[in-house]
């Protein structure tokens, strides 16, 4: 195989029966691309037993070749011209194939769309066509297939012609050509024939020779959002692929949503013996950075510059998929790069017939139909216009574990919340303290932390927060309690039990603890905190010192504990969105601790919460003279 760099991805599209298969049978038999004596092989087995050869059964041979050599890419079929390797997107069932398009499993640089001389354009070559355009796929070369069915005539190419280059042309697509073809017969695929003489044009794979693989968008502002966090020589390295721009030693990022910064000092590739200098779009490295951030799955690393919008709603040109119509109210999980998010269908603002182009005005949108639909997250979500960058820019709709629609996002008129927070922030300056935090520990004789109990209402949180602390003063630890029905007296008197005011409790409850930990105490925080969001916001506030505890009680424990009385009256609709039961409690997904409290007595689970707190608030003797001297 010639050089991975220079190939072009094409994908085949069009209505069922118009020639795909066959197209691609051809394609591998007439660039020579299959391996020695195959045709013939299957060419033989036809005449054995006795069924009439058709091309499509060389794409079926060369599966089943693929099948059994690892070495190949499973979703990927490959022929030459001899310009360059091309590898065709592979389209086994209508529905997977439009899943890999629409959630970018499958990236095309171009594509071929087939229509039928004698049918013309039918529905799916509409609906492929928009999907195309959705894409932003430029790179469109029209096949008008089965020429010999149509005695290879120029008349009715035209027309079949004149009517897809209309549909295109209300979708926004000029294809590059639009040429004749038999691909049965072989003609004007791999090059001219002698039968269609009035085409004046390019052979099919000449047409193609003339395409070039879309560059990886290096000049675009930077993207790279992160895979995974690994902990590696007790450092922290950032893995991610970077998608668009170039990342460089040295460069401050930004990370969003959480908008915390950090220098990188260092830029690592698994297969490089040292670090490097820079990396650009297109490459997985790893990251380290100055400072101990937070940042996980799912956050978008960028220069502050050109960062990526912040907020909690968004439009989308979607295509859907599900069985279930998407429907007003309803909630989706969405996949944006690597952040995941749990989002409400706002409104549903236009549906599209991909048949007449029609706009409807209905509530619902029902299986392949084309819909532009708002969206709105609890959670801050980083995202791009589609327009400025296509991976940050699109989002894949998931229901029940399934892809059920995919869709290009579009921001007009909708607000950005880092350009609203960068206008209230822009006459502050941070300060440096001149103390460390090593001298702050060198004090205290332990590091400042935040940990942070979440569980439900009755689950035991304040009972444990006070006997923690009780224990860890007695071992000489300077600590200090937050707890939620404490500080909805005072500082978070003025927020109520809506989901919305919950957010805010944490974030304010978030940034405090992590006031008090920089300032070197040990934090025990006992509120609810019932949103995995919220959560993870608090724990970016305080950085590496951030400890969740799940306090771990089922429901119908706490019920019948029912220290306050609350879940009585909740149960009896006296309480509002009460926590477990007219309100939703997400479960931690990673806590560094667990302690379950229906399980073990208020001792047990005391004694394992300090015994935590020792192991990782201690860690002074690591420090050097040096590092704890008092002045930074
Ligand atoms: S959180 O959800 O915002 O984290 P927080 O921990 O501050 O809640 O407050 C929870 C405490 O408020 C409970 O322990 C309970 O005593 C009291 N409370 C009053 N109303 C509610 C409610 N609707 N849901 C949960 N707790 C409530």
């Amino acid at each position: 195989m010639a050089k991975q760099e220079e190939k072009v991805g094409v994908v085949i599209v069009g209505h069922v029966d118009h020639g795909k298969s066959t197209l691609i049978g051809r394609l591998l038999h007439d660039t020579d691309s299959l391996m020695d004596g195959k045709f013939e092989e299957v060419r033989a087995s036809c005449a054995r037993r006795n069924v009439p050869f058709e091309w499509s059964f060389l794409l079926d041979a060369f599966q089943a070749e693929r099948d059994q050599a690892v070495t190949i890419d499973t979703t990927q079929i490959w022929f030459k011209s001899k310009k360059r390797p091309y590898v065709i997107i592979d389209a086994p069932g209508h529905r997977e194939f439009l899943k890999n398009m629409i959630s970018g499993a499958s990236f095309a640089d171009a594509a071929i769309l087939v229509v039928d001389a004698a049918e013309g354009v039918r529905e799916q070559t509409k609906r492929h066509a928009y999907i195309l355009h959705l894409l932003g796929l430029k790179q469109v070369v029209v096949a008008i297939n089965k020429m010999d069915s149509v005695g290879y005539g120029e008349k009715r190419f035209n027309e079949v012609r004149g009517e897809i280059t209309a549909y295109l042309a209300d979708i926004g697509i000029a294809p590059q050509a639009i040429i004749p073809i038999a691909a049965r017969e072989g003609d004007n695929i791999a090059k001219k024939s002698d039968k269609m003489p009035w085409h004046k044009g390019l052979s099919l794979l000449e047409q193609l020779d003339t395409f070039s693989p879309a560059a990886p968008p290096v000049e675009k502002p930077l993207r790279f959002p992160v895979q995974d966090v690994y902990r590696f020589d007790g450092r922290r390295i950032i893995v991610g692929r970077i998608t668009s721009g170039v990342l460089r030693k040295g460069d401050t990022l930004v990370f969003s949503p959480s908008n915390r910064s950090a220098i990188v000092t260092s830029i690592e590739k698994w297969n490089a013996p040292h670090d490097i200098l820079s990396a650009q779009a297109g490459e997985s490295v790893g990251i380290t950075l100055d400072q101990p951030i937070y940042a996980a799955r799912g956050d978008v690393a960028s220069h502050a510059e050109q960062a990526p919008m912040l907020t909690h709603d968004f439009r989308a040109n979607i295509f859907w998929l599900g069985k279930e119509p998407l429907r007003a109210g309803k909630r989706y999980k969405i996949k944006l790069a690597t952040a995941e998010a749990t989002v409400t269908v706002q409104s549903i603002d236009r549906v599209i017939d991909t048949g007449d182009l029609a706009r409807a005005e209905k509530d619902f949108v029902a299986v392949n139909e084309m819909a532009v639909v708002t969206f709105h997250s609890r959670e801050t979500i980083a995202l791009d216009p589609f327009a400025d960058n296509h991976d940050t820019g699109r989002a894949v709709i998931i229901e029940h574990q399934d892809v059920v629609g995919g869709g290009i996002i579009n921001m007009d008129g909708l607000a950005d919340l880092r350009a609203l927070r960068l206008a209230t922030q822009e006459n502050l300056t941070a300060v440096d303290h001149l103390l460390t935090a090593e001298a702050r520990a060198l004090r205290n004789g332990h590091r400042g932390m935040v940990v942070w109990l979440t569980g439900l209402s009755g689950a035991g949180k304040s009972t444990l927060a006070m006997r923690v602390e009780r224990a860890l003063h007695t071992k000489g630890m300077q600590t200090y309690v937050l707890d939620g029905d404490n500080v909805r007296r005072g500082l978070n008197a003025d927020l109520s039990f809506t989901a919305k005011d919950r957010s805010e409790n944490i974030r304010r409850i978030g940034e405090v603890a992590a006031l008090m930990a920089d300032a070197g105490l040990i934090v025990i925080t006992a509120f609810i905190s019932p949103f995995l969001a919220d959560r993870r916001a608090a724990r970016a506030a305080a950085g590496a010192g951030f400890h969740e505890v799940y306090v771990k009680a089922d429901l119908d424990t706490c019920e019948k504990r029912d220290p306050k009385g609350l879940y009585k009256k909740a149960r009896s609709g006296a309480i509002e969105d009460f926590t477990g039961i007219s309100s939703p409690y997400e479960t931690p997904e990673t806590p560094e601790l667990v302690v379950d409290t229906s399980e073990n007595d208020v001792d047990e689970c005391v004694g394992m919460i300090v015994d935590h707190v020792l192991q990782n608030a201690r860690g002074l003797s690591q420090l050097t003279y040096k590092e704890a001297s008092a002045e930074r």
